[in-house]
């Protein structure tokens, strides 16, 4: 059963003027250690930026509060399989958001889908419930 869906639209030049602008600080305020080391890395390092903050606020439509009532930045964290599928998971504020969203007896799975045509990057989230026993998709 669907509970939540969100997407977001972003113009990768924003992210890149703000790292310019504000780099690091930028980052340590919306990125976590993990999701900074893999884009750091990257060539298309704004992209891959631009793509997680779309995640983070297609995740907070879909926990239906925005970047708000305890849900931070940094409580929604991309990472990937080996293969190269994202994976969100959620911690803090808006891992409780989403416990609250949980029916009774049921577990959360999230899906995150990403994708990025300069100058444009794409995230669509969608979080289900699932009864316990049954196996979703990871969430942490
Ligand atoms: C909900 C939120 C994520 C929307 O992000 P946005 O980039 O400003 O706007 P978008 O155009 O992507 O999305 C707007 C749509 O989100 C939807 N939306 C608004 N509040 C929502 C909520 N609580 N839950 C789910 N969806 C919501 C609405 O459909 C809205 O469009 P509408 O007003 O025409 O109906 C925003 O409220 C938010 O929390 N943004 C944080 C941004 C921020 O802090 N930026 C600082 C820069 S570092």
């Amino acid at each position: 059963m669907i509970i939540g869906v969100g997407t977001d639209l972003l113009d990768i030049r924003r992210i890149e003027q703000t790292l310019a602008r504000f780099g690091e600080r930028f980052c340590a305020r919306v990125f976590v250690e993990s999701e900074r080391v893999r884009c750091d890395r990257r060539a298309n390092r704004a992209a891959c930026y631009a793509q997680r903050y779309a995640a983070k606020e297609a995740c907070a439509k879909a926990l239906g509060t925005g970047l708000r009532q305890g849900v931070f930045w940094r409580d929604m964290v991309v990472t990937s399989l080996p293969s190269g599928k994202p994976i969100l998971t959620l911690t803090g504020g808006a891992r409780r958001r989403l416990e609250k969203l949980l029916p009774e007896g049921m577990n959360a799975a999230i899906e995150v889908t990403l994708t990025d045509e300069y100058p444009m990057a794409h995230a669509v989230v969608v979080i289900s419930a699932v009864p316990n026993g049954i196996k979703g998709p990871p969430v942490a």
